[in-house]
């Protein structure tokens, strides 16, 4: 292996313990974020647990409010509503997915947009383009520039291939990188399904960035030697040597691909960790839009 990693982990618990010493300075009550999780998906049930007890950890109130699968996506919106009007509450986050009945986006977009830690709400999006950055990134995009520039990597001027198209990830991801911004100022090509030859592309991505869903899609021989690879997919895949009968691997084929890129995120331990340490960062910045701090 010739790549070195970069370590999402190590990463994350420089944020988390800046976030700490930030949080123990604040006067009175401390930031507050409460989450909404609708029905009992096993996956939502783990990660808002682990952003719960992030928060406490830090310093920082988090509350819980869960709702059955059969809610009606009025009595979702009220709650949002009820959240908006509170005045102690810094952050909200509607924990995706929701049951099919309900509008997702709309839900979304309801959230207030001083209180939309998640960085879902349309407005906020839309600031991206406008390289207004005082209110929130997405956790995921958010966390994939804070693991380039805490680890260097110059992007003005470097091309960077995104893999992916995706509201949360791939288009905001290609926004932040076109920004005039320390971390941006890059040439930005973002690929897709109905992309024609794929690897001629990627193969000159000075930085590759694959969000695709799709296990071990991106090879070594894909790749331009030298590039930065940051993988931003989560992908179970069975193997029966494993005691839970799977093991995660990412959108990128690790083995071949460390061999050839300069720099890469692991999986598990690359991005993902990143995604949580990015939500208490927009919390922190929630509680300070309101105090003026
Ligand atoms: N489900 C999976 N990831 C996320 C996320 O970042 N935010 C929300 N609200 N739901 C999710």
């Amino acid at each position: 292996m010739s790549a070195s990693i970069i370590d999402g982990n190590a990463i994350r618990e420089e944020i988390l313990s800046e976030l700490k010493s930030e949080i123990a300075q604040f006067q009175g009550r401390k930031p507050n974020v409460v989450f909404i999780r609708v029905g009992e998906d096993p996956a939502s049930v783990s990660y808002v647990r682990k952003k719960e007890k992030t928060a406490t950890q830090i310093g920082m109130n988090a509350a819980l409010e869960v709702y059955p699968e059969s809610i009606s996506e009025g009595e979702l919106l009220g709650h949002v509503g009820r959240l908006n009007g509170d005045g102690a509450v810094d952050g909200i986050l509607v924990q995706a997915p929701l049951p099919k009945h309900i509008d997702e986006q709309r839900v979304f977009n309801s959230v207030s947009a001083e209180k939309d830690v998640d960085g879902f709400n349309a407005s906020n999006i839309g600031r991206i383009l406008q390289d207004d950055n005082s209110r929130f990134v997405s956790c995921t995009p958010a966390g994939i520039i804070e693991l380039l520039t805490r680890s260097r990597i110059e992007t003005r001027g470097a091309h960077a291939v995104i893999v992916g198209r995706s509201q949360i990830v791939g288009k905001p991801i290609a926004q932040l990188l076109l920004q005039r911004a320390e971390w941006g100022n890059a040439t930005v090509t973002v690929c897709h399904s109905a992309t024609r030859d794929l690897s001629a592309i990627t193969k000159q991505a000075d930085i590759l960035i694959a969000a695709i869903g799709s296990a071990e899609f991106i090879k070594g021989d894909m790749l331009k030697p030298g590039a930065v690879v940051i993988d931003v997919g989560i992908n179970r895949i069975s193997d029966s040597t494993s005691k839970k009968g799977y093991r995660l691997v990412g959108d990128v084929e690790f083995g071949s691909a460390s061999q050839i890129a300069s720099k890469i995120t692991p999986v598990p331990g690359g991005v993902g960790p990143m995604t949580v340490a990015m939500l208490m960062a927009n919390t922190v910045k929630a509680y300070k839009l309101k105090r003026g701090l």
